[in-house]
């Protein structure tokens, strides 16, 4: 794998891939293993979107964590798992140990009449058979689709209908923290509003009682005991799909976001190598879930690929104290660390207490993910987690980019509080003001776009490419538009300000607006509602409900209600925090609420309004900023 070395080595890799991307690719791409070579690097078109990275070459990504690996690494541990609790014993399982579950698992799903091209649904705790999953979906040429556990069975019935899953692979249950949470019901649940479903494989974590139904529910034990442990991988192209990965909009639904074969492969591979600068014998830790995008890239499929050894956590961060990342940080000697703002913000409120016998001078660099991070946070985790000598890497990027864009390369890139810092080599973002106008030069702020492709660009929608084309390339012409605002501050440097659409960032959970609208408009006595994000201490966005209710209860019980019904529909993760009981909402003359004016409120900043008078009821205006729930 190429490996950037020192800035002067960046800048040159930069301008080279800027030049001639086709040859810095093929070069990258040619340190794996295919089972038939490229006729052409790349052919692309970003208005009926249609990208085709490494054409008509053959491969299957897990001959390149597999096969090419195991020869020198055959005894090297790729997955050490921490359970939830930890007076269970953590497991280390070996690259050898690991191609053999996964051709065991992929033999069991081939027996189960699995094929290439099957949608699979993976709805799965944090233990080590959610990446056997994955491996072995990709060994057979079968789709993944990890659903994440903490998903309602209805969010979970829209996903398997969406992209018609044949198979579901699920637990019995869920340790989290102290609670044990049953998983299988949510799937017999959402299964009831599924037709496409022919089998369920159940793993046994907590040996709760499930009911298993006769023909469609068998356990994975079951599945894996008389398979062998050698299985042929499938030849795919490499713009075959690799998966699916459900992600909220500004509108409708969660869409599919498709990634393909070979591109995803090279460039997980080639980010995580050189944004965490890994070295051949570190333990890296993503704490990130395999339900989101952060953990496909960088819990199994970059670390795996370039042979690392990749730490999965079961539990959570508080369980049993607020010590335990930095617990497992010392127990596995963790040299790449890897986590979410949100997640150093809620510590830091522990204060320097739970870190008192901790050591973390193992750590080598330290990461953050998924939403912006503020200058308070990025120091105290610089200071008192990376002890001030640790690189901090804030990596910008989205489930539709497949992997890092925009980061600081460790050790490499000098660190810059809260910036993104600079783009990947391959990494052409451009800053556009509201009517496409490229903004050049540095001191700019405007929408964050991407002009050219890179290979593990969003290749479609499932199901639905006109939304793909509207959603992400239609706002702009001729670039990828990614739904970000950023600014380029005097040095070139970029500082993601956030989203600029009607999505919201909840503790680095992507949330529409719409979405959680229509969750709550399920409520039989709501009669209409507006979503928007409010600055939170912790979560970085709380999720504020103005209700619009036709209904006797008391507004306590109403709002405990919606809080329940949001639970019921989505998850836990889009519980509104904080509810106003209105008796209308501000709407232009065309009807559409102006959320810019709800924005302001839930934000507590009265000050500015901006302009009313297109208000068709500017009398609301005061009776929300009389209510606000601040
Ligand atoms: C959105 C993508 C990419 C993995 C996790 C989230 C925000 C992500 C950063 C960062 C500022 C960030 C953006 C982006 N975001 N990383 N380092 N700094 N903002 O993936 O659920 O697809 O969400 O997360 O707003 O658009 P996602």
């Amino acid at each position: 794998m190429q490996r950037i070395k020192s800035l002067s080595d960046y800048f040159k890799k930069y301008e080279l891939s800027e030049k001639d991307p086709e040859s810095f690719w093929s070069e990258i791409a040619e340190s794996f293993t295919w089972k038939k070579k490229w006729d052409k690097v790349l052919d692309w078109d970003f208005e009926k979107v249609n990208i085709n990275w490494f054409q008509n070459a053959k491969l299957n990504i897990t001959e390149n964590i597999f096969e090419r690996n195991l020869k020198e690494r055959g005894d090297k541990t790729a997955i050490i798992w921490e359970p939830n609790d930890p007076s269970e014993s953590p497991i280390h399982i070996t690259y050898k140990e690991l191609y053999e579950e996964t051709c065991r698992f992929s033999n069991a799903l081939r027996a189960k009449g699995i094929k290439k091209g099957d949608r699979v649904i993976i709805y799965m705790p944090m233990v080590p058979e959610a990446a056997i999953a994955m491996l072995a979906c990709a060994r057979v040429g079968a789709v993944h689709s990890v659903v994440f556990a903490g998903f309602s069975s209805t969010s979970l019935a829209d996903r398997i209908n969406d992209c018609q899953a044949k198979m579901v692979l699920t637990s019995d249950g869920n340790f989290r923290g102290s609670k044990t949470i049953p998983v299988k019901p949510v799937v017999d649940e959402a299964l009831e509003k599924c037709s496409t479903i022919e089998s369920v494989i159940v793993l046994e974590r907590t040996k709760q009682n499930v009911e298993m139904i006769n023909g469609r529910d068998h356990w994975w034990h079951d599945c894996i005991s008389e398979e062998p442990k050698v299985c042929e991988s499938e030849v795919l192209d490499s713009e075959d799909m690799l998966f699916i990965l459900y992600t909220s909009g500004s509108t409708g639904k969660p869409k599919g976001v498709v990634h393909s074969s070979a591109g995803y492969m090279i460039y997980s591979a080639y980010t995580f190598q050189n944004v965490f600068q890994y070295d051949e014998n570190d333990i890296y830790w993503c704490t990130a879930d395999v339900g989101w995008i952060t953990g496909h890239s960088y819990i199994v499929y970059g670390p795996l690929l370039c042979g690392a050894t990749t730490v999965m956590f079961e539990g959570v961060p508080t369980f049993p104290n607020v010590s335990r990342f930095w617990d497992i940080v010392d127990k596995f000697k963790i040299n790449q660390f890897y986590t979410a703002p949100t997640a150093i913000r809620a510590l830091q409120a522990h204060g320097l207490e739970p870190l008192k016998n901790n050591s973390l001078d193992s750590l080598k660099v330290i990461g953050s993910v998924g939403e912006p991070i503020n200058e308070e946070a990025w120091h105290w985790y610089h200071d008192n987690i990376g002890k001030g000598n640790c690189p901090l890497v804030d990596t910008w990027w989205q489930t539709e980019t497949g992997g890092i864009m925009i980061s600081a390369l460790a050790g490499i890139t000098p660190n810059k509080p809260a910036h993104a810092s600079l783009p990947l080599p391959g990494i052409l973002p451009v800053i556009v003001d509201s009517e496409g106008n490229e903004l050049l030069g540095n001191n700019v702020q405007g929408n964050l776009c991407i002009k050219f492709p890179w290979p593990s660009i969003v290749r479609t929608t499932y199901g639905d490419h006109q939304r793909c084309i509207n959603t992400y390339f239609s706002n702009y012409k001729g670039m990828y538009f990614t739904g970000d605002g950023v600014k380029r501050d005097h040095d070139g440097y970029l500082r993601i300000l956030g989203r600029v659409d009607d999505v919201i960032n909840v503790s680095g959970h992507r949330m529409g607006t719409a979405e959680v609208e229509n969750a709550i408009n399920e409520h039989e006595e709501v009669i209409e509602s507006a979503v928007v994000g409010y600055p939170h201490d912790i979560k970085g966005e709380g999720i504020y409900a103005y209700v619009i209710i036709n209904s006797k209860s008391s507004d306590d019980t109403i709002k405990a209600e919606i809080v329940n019904v949001v639970r019921r529909v989505i998850g836990p993760i889009a519980k509104p925090d904080k509810i106003q009981i209105v008796s209308g909402l501000p709407k232009t003359r065309s009807g559409k609420i102006m959320r810019r004016i709800l924005r302001k409120v839930a934000s507590n900043d009265f000050g500015n309004l901006g302009d009313t008078s297109t208000l068709l009821n500017p009398d609301v205006v005061e009776e929300i900023i009389n209510g606000a729930s601040l």
